[in-house]
């Protein structure tokens, strides 16, 4: 029997209400799900991006070891832009979709209609990462997540548990964020109310609170002496910590630095240029919800600290990381 009997098999022995499977209780996410890509450009919505991200993310889970057609488990689907853009490649098995929030589960399902679909079988979970291994033993061949492990209370057990779950030379990857960069994000920050102020437009009382958030966001994700059990955001990660973490239970780590899976390797290493200048004004847009003016302030006010980057960051040198995809791959 493979993976994808052994899946099918035990989910027709779960709860099915309103199509999504219940694997674990549900449990909202702390933001409005509704919001959470309101942001989001028009351009990364069509079926075609989806289809072109789909076909980047099977070239790439290709050369990592993936055979064509073993089933694929999503943790942390959010809105399901990464299980649309899965499932417009047929090449990729049964797949799992799941999230522990219902309404994301909800946003997701439908956003993968029957014309956008081209794998054989596509499913939504409710399920909570720490309990993934109410999965049998080998059932899933490969296991997404974006921008997902970082939400996990203990990443050491999560990672014990996905090498249950999956197969010898079975994956684990995720595209997540990085410890340096985002210390530097804050280091910068906190550099911002005194360039303003410099440049002759000075920060706003309410402009200055927005600042000190962000620094005390990066401070807190980098941190390791606090409880983070009801911090949505909790952990910023190191390779060689992550290596040592996965060597324990079985998972080989390799590490692709500021290396996107849903892009190709050309245009992530187009990427490289002025990255860590796009990389913050990206964040301050996308994920810390600046007013638009604002980010466009900030951003003319600091260039010139980018400078300093321009000869570190070419298409052959990565520079400073930021976010990174990590590939675990369970030990044969
Ligand atoms: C930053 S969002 C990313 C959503 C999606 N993967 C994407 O890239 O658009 C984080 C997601 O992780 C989910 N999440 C948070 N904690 C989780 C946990 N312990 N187990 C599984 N998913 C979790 C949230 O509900 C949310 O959907």
């Amino acid at each position: 029997m493979d993976g994808t009997d052994s899946l099918a098999r035990f989910l027709s022995k779960v709860p099915l209400v309103d199509g999504v499977y219940q694997l674990s209780p549900p449990r909202a996410f702390q933001h409005a799900e509704e919001q959470y890509d309101e942001r989001r450009p028009p351009e990364n919505c069509t079926l075609e991006f989806l289809r072109r991200q789909g076909g980047h993310m099977l070239s790439f889970f290709r050369d990592q070891g993936y055979q064509p057609g073993q089933p694929v488990l999503e943790i942390g689907c959010g809105p399901g832009w990464v299980s649309a853009a899965l499932a417009t490649q047929r090449e990729f098995g049964h797949l799992l979709c799941t999230d522990p929030s219902p309404a994301f589960t909800r946003i997701a399902r439908g956003r993968i209609s029957q014309d956008l679909a081209q794998v054989s079988r596509v499913d939504y979970g409710m399920l909570l990462a720490e309990e993934v291994d109410v999965l049998p033993p080998g059932s899933v061949a490969l296991i997404v997540l974006r921008s997902v492990l970082h939400h996990i209370t203990g990443v050491p057990e999560f990672l014990r548990r996905c090498a249950a779950v999956l197969p010898p030379g079975g994956l684990l990857i995720c595209e997540e964020p990085f410890y340096d960069g985002y210390v530097l994000m804050g280091f910068l920050a906190q550099c911002i109310p005194d360039a303003l102020a410099g440049a002759g437009c000075p920060c706003t009382p309410e402009e200055r609170a927005l600042v000190d958030t962000l620094v005390a966001t990066m401070q807190f994700y980098a941190r390791r002496d606090v409880d983070k059990s009801q911090a949505e955001d909790k952990h910023l990660f190191r390779p060689d910590e992550l290596l040592l973490q996965g060597r324990e239970v079985g998972l080989d780590l390799t590490c692709f630095p500021n290396w996107y899976f849903t892009v190709d390797p050309e245009t992530n290493r187009k990427n490289r240029a002025r990255h860590f200048q796009r990389f913050f004004a990206n964040y301050i847009d996308r994920c810390m919800h600046w007013p638009p003016e604002f980010c466009a302030r900030v951003i003319a006010v600091t260039g010139r600290y980018f400078d300093y980057f321009v000869p570190l960051e070419t298409e052959t040198a990565p520079g400073p990381y930021f976010f990174g995809t990590f590939v675990f791959t369970r030990r044969r």
